[in-house]
């Protein structure tokens, strides 16, 4: 918790630049996504969407696969940003994923305002399945 603002900014910038690639053709409804690792360096992603909708990935899914397809570990903090009244909430699956991932990351949710919502994955998937 507590993202300095020129890490915010950072990832920030650098998701809504992914946000722009966004394939969602079904709903029209374009995010971006940027994760950032302990020791700095950031993953972007956008949805995906497909002619089979539940083929559908998510923003914050895509730029987690990223950075641990190129064996990242370790992460601070992901942004996800969308144009909505209140900073946009990550769905149940990818709360899931990133709690699988980075159980005690911070997830920042934001909007084209510049709006910003922190919180730890922890306090937004509560009782949570993890590894067995
Ligand atoms: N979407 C995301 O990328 N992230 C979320 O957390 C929620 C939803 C995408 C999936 C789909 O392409 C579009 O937003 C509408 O649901």
């Amino acid at each position: 918790m507590g993202i300095s603002k020129e890490i915010t900014g950072r990832l920030y910038d650098a998701a809504i630049k992914t946000r722009l690639n966004s394939c969602s053709p079904y709903s029209e409804f374009k995010v971006g996504a940027a994760i950032i690792t302990g020791d700095g360096k950031i993953y972007t992603g956008c949805n995906i969407e497909s002619s089979s909708y539940g083929l559908t990935m998510c923003a914050e899914r895509n730029a987690l696969s990223t950075a641990l397809c190129a064996g990242e570990r370790d992460f601070s903090a992901i942004l996800v940003v969308a144009d909505t009244e209140k900073p946009v909430s990550p769905c149940g699956a990818c709360r899931q994923l990133i709690y699988d991932y980075s159980p005690d990351v911070t997830v920042i949710m934001s909007n084209l305002k510049k709006e910003t919502l922190e919180m730890n994955i922890k306090d937004m998937l509560k009782y949570p399945f993890g590894p067995v």
